[in-house]
C-alpha cells in the first residue's frame, strides 16, 4: 500500500559549520537536515518529514542487520554559475529504486512524494551545495528493514531516509586514468542473483577483491561473470565501456549488471553524436585481442560519483594491457565535458535531464 502525505518540516536551530570547499572528499560531511518516513504493512508509507540530521535508534533484531534487506540510490545536485540549483535525472533513480525494492521483496516507494522530498531537502540545505569546479551535493536515499524479528521473511516495517553530503571532484586534477585488476577469482554477482539491484550486499561482496587489487597497486577490479569468469560485467562500482575501432561497446544488461543512470546517459549522448554504440555480451578475451591488434582505443567506467573514469591499464592473469598509452582518451574527455557541462548548466540540457529545485 502506498500512502501519500505532505512533508512535515522541522528546521535545525543549531546549523553546523560548512566544511572547507577544497577538502570535501566523498561522503565525509553531512548537511543540516535529512528526510525520513516510515512504512508498516497496515499504514503504508507515512509520517514523511524533514528533520535536523541526527542519529536513529533501531532494535538490534531489525532485519536489515541480519538479512540485509536494504536498498539505496545515489544522485547529485549542482549549483549553476547563475545560482540555480538542479538535480540530475532524479526520476530515473526513483524508477530504479522501485526495481531494487521489488527484487529485495521491499515495498514500492511513492515516487512523486520522494521526488518532492529530494527537492524539498535540497532546497532547505541549498547553502550546502559547494561552489567550485567539480563540487556537488551527493544525495543518498536509502531504505532499511526495521522489523525486530529473526524469522527469514520479508520485513513488515521499513524506514526510508535521504541524507546529503557535499562532495568534491572525484579526481581533484580532473579525469585521470586508473589501473584495473581483472578479477578472476571473486565475483560480484550471478545471473538470477541481486546484481542489478542497488543493494548493500553487492558492495560488501566486492570489498575483498577491491582490497586485494589495491595491495597490488590497482585502483579497482574489473568484474567478470559469475559462471565462467569470461564475460565483462562492471568496473569497481561503475559500468564499463570500451571503444574498439570506432565503435563503443558496453556489456548488455543481463540481470547481474546495474542499470546505471550515467551508463544510460552516455549511451544517449553517443547515439545523439552518431557514434556507433553496441550493448552486448563482451568477453575479456576479445578486449585483449583488440588490444593486441591495436584496435582498442579507449576504456572507461561510468557512475554518479566519478562521472567518467578512464581506464589506463588492465591486468588479466598477470598480462598487462596498456590502453591509449595510459592517457585519457578523446571520447572519455568529451563525454565527461558534456555530462558535467549539462549538470552545471553550462551546456544546453537537450535531453531534459536536469530538474530544477
Ligand atoms: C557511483 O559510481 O556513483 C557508485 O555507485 C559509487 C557509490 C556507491 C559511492
Amino acid at each position: 500500500m502506498i500512502a501519500s502525505t505532505s512533508i512535515h518540516i522541522e528546521r535545525t536551530t543549531t546549523p553546523k559549520a560548512k566544511p572547507p570547499q577544497d577538502k570535501l572528499g566523498f561522503g565525509i560531511y553531512f548537511t543540516d537536515h535529512m528526510f525520513i518516513m516510515n512504512y508498516t504493512a497496515d499504514e503504508g508509507w507515512h509520517q514523511s518529514r524533514i528533520v535536523p540530521y541526527q542519529p536513529i535508534t533501531l532494535d538490534p533484531a531489525a532485519k536489515v542487520f541480519h538479512y540485509g534487506q536494504t536498498v539505496f540510490e545515489g544522485l547529485k545536485a549542482y549549483k549553476t554559475a547563475d545560482g540555480r540549483v538542479q538535480v540530475f535525472r532524479p526520476d530515473a533513480n526513483m524508477r530504479r529504486m522501485n526495481l531494487s525494492n521489488d527484487r529485495m521483496s521491499m515495498p514500492e516507494i511513492p515516487t512523486d512524494l520522494v521526488l518532492d522530498a529530494i527537492k524539498g531537502l535540497t532546497h532547505i540545505d541549498q547553502d550546502w551545495i559547494p561552489d567550485g569546479e567539480g563540487n556537488s551535493l551527493y544525495i543518498r536515499p536509502f531504505i532499511i528493514a526495521t522489523e525486530a524479528l529473526l524469522g527469514v521473511q520479508p520485513s513488515q516495517a521499513y524506514t526510508f531516509m535521504i541524507i546529503m553530503s557535499p562532495v568534491g571532484a572525484y579526481y581533484p586534477e580532473g579525469i585521470n586514468p586508473v589501473k584495473i585488476f581483472v578479477e578472476s577469482h571473486y565475483v560480484r554477482a550471478m545471473i538470477g542473483g541481486v546484481g542489478e539491484a542497488k543493494t548493500a550486499g553487492n558492495y560488501a561482496a566486492g570489498l575483498k577483491a577491491q582490497d586485494a587489487a589495491k595491495e597490488q597497486g590497482y585502483t579497482q577490479v574489473l568484474w567478470l561473470d559469475g559462471a565462467e569468469h569470461k564475460y565483462i560485467e562492471e568496473v569497481g562500482s561503475m559500468n564499463v565501456f570500451f571503444k574498439i575501432d570506432g565503435t563503443v561497446y558496453t556489456p548488455s544488461l543481463n540481470g547481474s549488471i546495474l542499470d546505471g543512470i550515467t551508463r544510460n546517459s552516455v549511451i544517449q549522448l553517443l547515439r545523439h553524436w552518431q557514434v556507433p554504440v553496441v550493448e552486448r555480451q563482451l568477453s575479456i578475451e576479445e578486449i585483449y585481442e583488440a588490444g593486441k591488434n591495436g584496435k582498442l582505443e579507449e576504456a572507461f567506467g561510468t557512475g554518479t560519483a566519478a562521472v567518467i573514469s578512464p581506464v589506463g591499464e588492465l591486468n588479466w592473469l598477470g598480462v598487462k594491457l596498456v590502453i591509449n598509452g595510459g592517457a585519457t582518451g578523446g571520447l572519455s574527455e568529451k563525454l565527461y565535458n558534456n555530462l558535467t557541462g549539462i549538470q552545471y548548466g553550462k551546456l544546453e540540457d537537450e535531453f531534459n535531464w536536469m530538474v530544477e529545485v
